[in-house]
């Protein structure tokens, strides 16, 4: 008796545990996200140590949301972005995604998103609706201890609510570029000289994740925004 009960248990908790690492994320156009693996090349060349290699190993992308999924709760996740989608291609098929200068943040190299009402909104709508499936009690990242206060309370708080420190007033959208831990980023970038510009996004994508923040493909679904690849008008 107590021996079914142990496996029971057991069982129950292997469910519950079993879990994904998800990236729900806006896609580049394909003129800027040309662009972006064109300098993460070009990178390569000034910083032989980033172990980012957009347009081979990961793509090209700025997330809206990050976290741990139950695993078995996938199709729910999908099933979730579908019905809001309506509200999500109203506000992303006009959304003016400007890309502007390089930030160096540790190890990590991004081309900064100028944060718009837009892309807030895209982010905390999705957060809003599929983090009921994530999976709980996430670590805390070591990263996060060393912040000062009160950002570092409210980072826990947020991984303990919604399995990441980045959404909401903490959302920075950005596209990583690069990750480094030997080279100097910022004498690679200076030679790279990244230029500002800006872009439609063309879909939301629901995709694996490598290592360093990589995105990997958009396997659980790519979600097209009804605007045809816009093209900027200049
Ligand atoms: C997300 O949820 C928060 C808290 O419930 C709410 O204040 C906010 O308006 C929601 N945002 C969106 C875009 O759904
Ligand atoms: C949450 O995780 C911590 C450390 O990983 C563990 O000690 C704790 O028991 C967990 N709590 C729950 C409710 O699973
Ligand atoms: C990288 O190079 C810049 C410019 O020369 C310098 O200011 C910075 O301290 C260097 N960073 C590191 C981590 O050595």
């Amino acid at each position: 008796m107590s021996h079914k009960l142990v496996i029971i248990f057991v069982v129950c908790l292997i469910a519950i545990v079993s879990s994904i690492e998800l990236d729900i994320h806006i896609n580049l156009d394909p003129t800027t996200n040309q662009i972006a693996i064109n300098y993460n090349n070009l990178l390569h060349k000034y910083a032989p140590n980033d172990q980012v290699f957009l347009g081979t190993e990961s793509i090209p992308h700025i997330t809206l949301y990050l976290t741990d999924f139950v695993e078995e709760q996938i199709p729910t996740i999908q099933n979730e972005v579908s019905q809001i989608f309506p509200l999500l291609n109203q506000a992303g098929k006009n959304c003016l995604v400007e890309m502007t200068t390089i930030d160096i943040s540790a190890q990590y190299g991004m081309w900064t998103v100028q944060n718009n009402q837009c892309l807030q909104y895209l982010s905390d709508l999705v957060v809003n609706n599929t983090f009921q499936y994530i999976t709980p009690n996430q670590s805390i990242p070591s990263w996060v201890y060393s912040l000062p206060e009160p950002l570092r309370d409210e980072k826990i708080a947020m991984i303990k609510k919604y399995g990441s420190p980045n959404v909401f007033d903490q959302f920075q959208p950005h596209v990583t570029l690069a990750w480094d831990e030997i080279d100097n980023l910022t004498i690679a970038f200076n030679e790279v000289g990244v230029q500002p510009t800006s872009f439609y996004s063309p879909s939301i994508g629901i995709g694996n994740t490598g290592p360093y923040g990589t995105v990997l493909d958009n396997f659980y679904g790519t979600f097209n925004f009804d605007n045809n690849n816009k093209i900027k008008k200049n």
